[in-house]
């Protein structure tokens, strides 16, 4: 019962259950009570129209003979049996009884004429069933007037055995039509359902592959209905997982080769500066080198880090009120050592006051001083530095412009991409990765606009 097939089976057995149901159990007795009642106005059009007669059958002088004749003769023309009753008034009120019965054997009648009763009492016509011994009879009571008094009443009756065997026969074309339809909605139901839960499974067993690793696993888009939107989906989501794969073991190739380097340059250093022979000059050039590589690789892991912190997204924001002015010119104080080693200025454009924002003041920070550092590493000595802090309608910008030569042709495109680094002995490339990925993460920008004599970056954060 947990399948969808059979649910959907049994959905379908169950709709068409309820269908044939309803027929039956409602359709089926008021179509049975519509005939009746059909029967029932006929008899009394038939009692209206052949009571006339009878009226010369009233009144005490008239024999018996003439009065059973009168009542075969009205019985005759209407094709129905006529009963004429008298109507006594006693002490326990009023009463029928029989006087004439076009059918009556032995003038004994086994019908009770209760419509009789009723005519009588209410001077209208009446109508009704009663059960007889041969089944249902249908009756309709004509009052006849003596004297504007009702004095008799003549029933005209006949039996509702067809009316019963049409019913009957109405069942039973419903059960056999409603054994076929039953039989057809389990047939039905289960192919639907089964051609349904096929295409699920397949999208499981794809799905299952696809879980394994194997990204070359396709998904069935067979139709264009909601399965097949969602084989789409899965195809889609298939594919990006698949560049999403590439594009980590790339990473892993590019890390790990990045590393290897220097750590292959310091084993040849370390063993160059092993010789024993090796003038002071030489081996404190070697140290020298040997420091570079140490701090290259020390920058690495860090930035490696802090990557893999920041795509794992378990890198804590730590937002607070900060004032941007500030935190420029304390990050900008921070490079003064590196600035005057490089014979730069660096001049800092803020506006007039604080430039007040939520955001994590430490991550900002980084953010500067990654494109101050670039501003001095990737520039001659003596290039000068701007660091431009501005706001406008709640969100604020941050820009660090330098009037170096800008990026090398190509670099454009490709500076945000991890080791990506034209600075092939100091630079791991991952600086500005880093960067634009805090930017995202801070749910701002970083932009690059350059051109010889001048390079901005931007970033900009929402309000
Ligand atoms: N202000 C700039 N002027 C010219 N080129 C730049 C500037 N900033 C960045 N670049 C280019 O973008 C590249 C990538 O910069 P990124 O900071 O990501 O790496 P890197 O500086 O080479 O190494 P590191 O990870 O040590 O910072 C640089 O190698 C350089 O070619
Ligand atoms: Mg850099």
């Amino acid at each position: 019962m947990r399948s969808i097939q059979s649910r959907l089976t049994l959905l379908f057995f169950s709709i068409t259950l309820a269908a044939v149901g309803v027929v039956y159990f409602y359709v089926a007795p008021s179509l049975e009570t519509n005939l009746r009642n059909q029967r029932l106005s006929a008899l009394a059009v038939s009692a209206a129209q052949f009571s006339g007669p009878l009226q010369h059958a009233l009144g005490s002088s008239v024999s018996k003979p003439v009065v059973d004749r009168q009542v075969r003769q009205a019985a005759d023309r209407a094709s129905l049996r006529v009963t004429l009753l008298g109507i006594s008034r006693g002490t326990l009120g009023l009463a029928t009884y029989t006087i004439a019965d076009s059918q009556a054997v032995g003038g004994v009648s086994k019908l009770r004429f209760g419509v009789a009763e009723a005519a009588a009492r209410t001077s209208h016509s009446a109508t009704g069933t009663e059960a007889g011994p041969g089944g249902q009879v249908g009756e309709a009571a004509q009052p006849l007037f003596f004297r504007n008094k009702p004095a008799r009443v003549a029933v005209f009756s006949a039996p509702l055995t067809d009316v019963a065997s049409n019913g009957a026969l109405i069942r039973r074309r419903i059960q056999e039509a409603g054994a076929i339809a039953l039989l057809l909605a389990i047939l039905a139901g289960y192919a639907v359902s089964r051609a349904l839960s096929l295409r699920v499974k397949r999208l499981e067993q794809t799905a299952g592959r696809v879980a394994a690793g194997d990204f070359s696993a396709r998904f069935p888009v067979d139709s264009e209905d909601e399965l097949g939107q969602l084989a789409r989906a899965l195809d889609d989501m298939q594919h990006q997982l698949a560049e999403l794969d590439n594009a980590r073991k790339q990473f892993i190739a590019t890390a790990s080769h990045e590393l290897r380097t220097p750590i292959f340059s310091l084993g040849g250093f370390l063993e160059l500066i092993q010789d024993e022979e090796l003038d002071d000059e030489t081996r404190r050039q070697f140290v020298g080198q040997v420091r570079q590589q140490v701090d290259r690789l020390g920058q690495l892991a860090t930035g490696l880090l802090d990557l893999s912190r920041l795509e794992a997204g378990s890198l804590e924001l730590r937002p607070e009120r900060t004032d941007l002015s500030e935190l420029a010119k304390a990050v900008a104080s921070e490079f003064i050592p590196a600035l005057s080693r490089h014979s730069s200025h660096l001049r800092l454009q803020l506006p007039r006051g604080p430039i007040s924002t939520v955001c994590d003041p430490e991550r900002v920070a980084q953010i500067m001083r990654i494109l101050i550092d670039n501003a001095l590493t990737h520039t001659p000595e003596g290039t000068d530095i701007q660091v431009i802090a501005s706001r406008q309608n709640g969100a604020v910008r941050m820009a660090v412009r330098d009037f170096g030569p800008g990026l090398k042709p190509g670099a454009l495109g490709r500076i945000f991409e991890p080791f990506y680094s034209t600075d092939g002995v100091q630079g791991s490339g991952l600086g500005l990765t880093i960067a634009r990925e805090l930017a995202e993460r801070m749910k701002g920008t970083l932009q690059v606009e350059s051109r010889s004599g001048a390079t901005t970056f931007t970033l900009d954060l929402g309000p």
